[in-house]
């Protein structure tokens, strides 16, 4: 059972922190990574992370006007990585415009910003990672799996 809290005090220590996630995503072959946090509180950072671990090359930007950003495996049995930002998204009407359900065809691991508007369609397992701005550059980083009833 996934649950830990961790307190980072730079940007580079969130990444490692997302790092570590993805690497146990891997190896306990979780698929979907639900994110809260505040504006600036570091998720993007933390997607960074995860992206060094499972994509090659392409640098993490948020993808707030296209919604989905895709970065393409480092290698051959890593899963795809689609990463959400949900801040503008609020019903299935907007999810439908994006084909959000094709996504949960593909050998993916999606990590999603600002989960809270898309609670009603997350899977029922899922990691919760919650990243809260304790202080200029610290943040309380917890992970907890996740399985609705
Ligand atoms: N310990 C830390 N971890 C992560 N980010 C930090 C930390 N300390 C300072 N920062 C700064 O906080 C900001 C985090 O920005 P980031 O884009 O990752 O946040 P975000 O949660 O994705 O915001 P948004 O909701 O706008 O997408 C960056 O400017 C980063 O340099
Ligand atoms: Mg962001």
């Amino acid at each position: 059972m996934m649950d830990y809290t961790i307190t980072t005090h730079t940007v580079e220590e969130t990444e490692e922190a997302g790092k570590e996630l993805a690497l146990l995503c891997l190896q306990k072959g979780e698929r979907f990574v639900a994110m809260y946090g505040d504006l600036g509180a570091g998720k993007t950072a933390f997607v960074r992370g995860v992206a060094s671990q499972l994509a090659s090359g392409a640098p993490v930007t948020s993808p707030t006007y296209s919604i989905v950003n895709e970065y393409s495996p480092s290698g051959l049995s890593k899963p795809t990585l689609f990463h959400f930002d949900m801040y503008r998204v609020s019903d299935w009407d907007d999810l439908d415009s994006i084909d959000f359900d094709l996504y949960f065809t593909r050998d993916a691991l999606i990590i999603t910003e600002w989960s809270e508007n898309i609670e009603f369609a997350l899977p029922s397992h899922h990691i919760r990672v919650d990243i809260e701005k304790i202080d200029e550059n610290s943040r309380r980083i917890s992970v907890k799996e996740v399985e609705l009833k």
